[in-house]
């Protein structure tokens, strides 16, 4: 089968930072895969050089494509959608709206085309409806983002990207600050994307929901990537604990490590 996504050797320098050190992984299609690590480990870099945001050495390649010399905004044409970590939407366009501009193709003619024809493509409206269906938020489309909750605003801003038919879907931290029943409700869905032929990769600092709900997950820590696996591999994974929860000799460190394991263990099952 041929590999859908991976990167070999990507590597991110700031200044005299390595944000991103030789990371190397591949991606089978239709695979939900957590990329995980604590703060400043550089998830968001690894997520900025894979869509072409922040120069990167290495290579990216998507469906048989080398990407790496081709600019951002040719990448999410090759269906490479992302999120950003913050949920910026357009507040004063309904949620339909929103997705709409987003889903359009621009182009150098389109500023004439909306002046004689303020509507979208019928590719684009298509596009559109089919993100709200598979989110389940067609009753949301008419809804203007101040009004949403912070949940709804959460599935808006991933159908806004799936209005663009990715088949890659880089997420950062898309379930940040809901609870924990929400956040495995969302993830949840996301799942059932990915059963339906999607490709997510998923950044998180809840190491419980991404064991849950992936199929493989990666760990960076400094900008390496330190562990891969599935989420047994992961859960019992010594560097793993250890780039978590500390070194391991410390009572409290151990207390929360143990604390971890039953809250993530094997009796609560995977969320499929
Ligand atoms: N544009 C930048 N310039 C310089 N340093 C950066 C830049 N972006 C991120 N960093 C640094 O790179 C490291 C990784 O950051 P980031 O990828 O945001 O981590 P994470 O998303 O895992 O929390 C951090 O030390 C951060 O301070
Ligand atoms: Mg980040």
């Amino acid at each position: 089968m041929m590999t859908r996504f991976g990167v070999h050797d990507l590597t991110v320098q700031f200044g005299g930072l390595r944000a991103l050190d030789q990371v190397s992984f591949a991606v089978e299609p239709a695979t939900f895969v957590g990329l995980i690590g604590p703060n400043g480990a550089g998830k968001t870099t690894f997520m900025d050089a894979v869509t072409g945001f922040t120069p990167a050495t290495g290579t990216v390649t998507f469906e048989g494509h080398d990407l790496s010399r081709v600019p951002a905004h040719r990448r999410i044409r090759t269906g490479i959608g992302r999120t950003f970590q913050t949920l910026e939407l357009f507040e004063d366009l309904t949620v339909r709206e929103n997705l709409t501009a987003a889903a359009e193709k621009s182009t150098w003619w389109s500023p004439l085309v909306d002046l004689v024809r303020p509507r979208p493509s019928r590719a684009a409206a298509e596009a559109v409806e089919d993100a709200l269906s598979r989110l389940r938020i067609e009753d949301l489309a008419d809804v203007l983002p101040p009004d949403l909750s912070l949940g709804q605003r959460k599935f808006v801003t991933v159908a806004r990207a799936l209005a663009l038919r990715p088949r890659l879907l880089l997420l950062d931290e898309p379930a940040a600050g809901l609870g924990t029943s929400e956040a495995l409700a969302f993830a949840a869905r996301l799942r059932e994307l990915v059963e339906e032929g999607l490709t997510i990769i998923m950044i998180d600092h809840d190491m419980g929901m991404v064991l849950k709900v992936c199929d493989e997950i990666h760990v960076l820590d400094f900008g390496r990537l330190i562990a891969s696996g599935d989420p047994e591999a992961i859960r019992q994974d010594p560097r793993v604990i250890q780039a978590y929860l500390g070194v391991d000799d410390d009572p409290a460190a151990a207390e929360a490590a143990e604390a971890a394991e039953a809250a993530v263990g094997p009796e609560n099952g995977p969320v499929r």
